[in-house]
């Protein structure tokens, strides 16, 4: 990991050498979309690209913050942080030392540079890895321990989830941060959000001679706009009108039954998404078991349309991105985190990755959207500490 640009950030702004720099990654997630919230299962992997921070303790219980490409710094007490304050991205970082202490964890200051390689609002989790990074360089330098185990770092990830639902305001589920802190290389996560497990499931394309192509669609993505948070509303009524603690608790045979209890079309979609998410979810599971990659693509294709039809998630972007991938093909293609613009997974033979990120470029031309940028990734590990 490449600690130079926030180490010499660190240097202008301090004086002084960190004590440290960690990193943690991005993610994206295969399949399981807008499940977690739901208790349901997920399936990310953590990305290659990682932001990196570089970190030093103060005694004085203030948090100093900037970033490569930033000239300000950003100083605040640590007391006077809490919902609302501060806004805007350093939201992300003031958050995870906040929610720590009311964990009863006892952290102080920090001086703290930050650079990241993690496309920002591109639906990759730049905030989840800004949080984790940020939750990484605390846990250490103040010894918590929670680095050493999952079960530290299943603590760590809901600090983070806290920091970035009260502090930053956008009430997302924890699929983000648990991939930052929980994934390991080389494999999947599969992530069950009722008991909080996570297994980690072997997943190399390499071997298998394919390739995870991201499309960044660089349409404009935000999970603080309200629609995210008006999905999880609807979700949550849909749970309380069926008389159960989560969706997860209708299975797939239960479906029907369930559905004709909702009042209405929109509660009866958004419900189908995330009851035959789940299953799909398991379905990848088991054919990543007997490497049907076949049957893991026709997930993918199976995910994007419940998303698009019943969850309605999607952007015509999206839709180009995975429709373009499926004509010239990949095995499967789908949205991936949250929507509303954001980033596609293509899952192609290595050999035509690069025709397939061209045809997606000239399909976006065609359609007189703005240029996309693809690029492949791996299975990659979790945030740590990097010097
Ligand atoms: C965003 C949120 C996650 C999850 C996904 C959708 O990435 O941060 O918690 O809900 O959307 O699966």
């Amino acid at each position: 990991m490449d600690t130079t640009g926030a180490t010499e950030r660190y240097l202008q702004m301090t004086g002084r050498s960190p004590e440290g720099v960690w990193s943690a990654p991005g993610r994206v997630n295969l399949i399981g979309e807008h499940t977690d919230y739901n208790g349901g299962l997920a399936l990310p992997i953590a990305l290659p690209q990682r932001t990196v921070v570089a970190a030093g303790r103060r005694d004085d219980g203030m948090l100093r913050v900037t970033s490569a490409g930033f000239r300000r710094v950003v100083k605040l007490a640590l007391d006077d942080v809490g919902p609302g304050t501060p806004t805007g991205w350093t939201s992300y970082v003031a958050g995870v030392p906040w929610a720590l202490r009311q964990a009863g964890y006892d952290v102080g200051g920090m001086d703290l540079a930050i650079t990241s390689q993690v496309p920002l609002g591109a639906g990759l989790s730049s905030s989840a890895a800004l949080e984790c990074a940020v939750g990484a360089a605390l846990a250490d330098l103040y010894g918590l321990g929670l680095l050493d185990d999952d079960a530290g770092r299943t603590t760590l990830a809901a600090a983070c989830v806290r920091a970035e639902n009260e502090i930053a305001g956008a009430s997302t589920g924890g699929l983000d941060q648990a991939a930052s802190l929980r994934c390991r290389a080389g494999h999947a996560l599969l992530l069950d959000c009722r008991d909080g497990s996570a297994t980690p499931v072997p997943f190399d394309l390499t071997e298998q001679g394919l390739t995870l192509l991201v499309t960044d669609t660089r349409a404009p993505h935000s999970l603080v706009d309200g629609q995210y948070a008006a999905r999880r509303r609807v979700c949550e009524e849909a749970a309380v009108i069926l008389g159960v603690p989560t969706l997860r608790e209708i299975s797939l045979p239960d479906l029907d039954g369930a559905l004709s209890r909702l009042p209405d079309d929109e509660h009866r979609r958004r419900v189908r998404h995330v009851v035959t998410e789940t299953a799909r979810v398991e379905e990848v599971v088991a054919a990543l078991e007997l490497d049907d990659w076949v049957r893991v693509g026709k997930a993918f294709v199976l995910s994007h349309a419940s998303l698009r039809d019943d969850f309605e998630v999607t952007s015509a972007e999206l839709d180009l991105a995975v429709d373009t991938a499926l004509a010239h093909g990949a095995l499967g293609a789908r949205m991936t985190g949250g929507g509303f613009g954001g980033s596609t997974i293509a899952l192609v033979p290595a050999e035509r990755a690069d025709d397939l990120a061209s045809e997606i470029e000239r399909a976006f031309a065609d359609a007189r959207m703005r240029a996309p940028v693809s690029f492949p990734v791996t299975a990659s590990g979790p945030a740590a500490r990097d010097a």
